[in-house]
């Protein structure tokens, strides 16, 4: 089993102001650090594009992180923005993570459609973005997770087993 190392940025307004405990990211690390991967950075941001895009990309180039999950912000509210801010931090898009994610998830809840979440490459960084909810997070995360390390060794420049 691969060590990855993993960055988490929950999108929160209110759990950025303290509002809220944040329980998405945390409940991030738990999964991760379950796979024997290990956390080498997490963010918690204001629903704010430029500050979202920032935190993925210190996490891809100064943490380097083979994998940034982000939690919240990918809904239809006016604020919700980490898809744009994931967008600005990537150089190539992997739409079949979100894909993956969304049809799988639309077994649980119709709500599923309502995902604008996306992934892409940051160089040699993978970026996904799971829902904002604990319960959704579990959810997304086990429908994508198994394929991560088979990704991490490709964006490496290693060819298919
Ligand atoms: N995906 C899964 N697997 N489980 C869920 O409960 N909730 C949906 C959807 N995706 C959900 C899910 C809902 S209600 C919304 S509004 C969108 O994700 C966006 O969530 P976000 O704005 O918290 O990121």
């Amino acid at each position: 089993m691969a060590d990855l190392r993993i960055g988490i940025v929950t999108s929160s307004d209110s759990c950025s102001r303290g509002d809220h405990e944040d329980l998405s990211g945390p409940e991030i690390a738990r999964l991760a650090e379950e796979r024997g991967w290990t956390v080498v950075g997490r963010h918690l941001c204001a629903d704010d594009a430029p500050a979202l895009t920032a935190a993925i990309v210190e996490l891809a180039d100064v943490a380097h992180a083979d994998v940034v999950l982000t939690t919240g912000g990918t809904g239809f509210g006016p604020r919700d923005v980490t898809p744009e801010a994931t967008e600005a931090a990537c150089d190539r898009m992997a739409p079949g993570i979100a894909e993956h994610i969304r049809a799988q998830s639309g077994a649980i809840t119709r709500r599923a459609m309502l995902s604008r979440a996306a992934a892409g490459l940051r160089a040699r960084t993978l970026v996904v973005n799971l829902p904002g909810s604990p319960k959704a997070v579990r959810e997304a995360f086990g429908f994508v997770a198994d394929q991560f390390e088979h990704a991490v060794e490709m964006m490496a420049g290693a060819g298919h087993e």
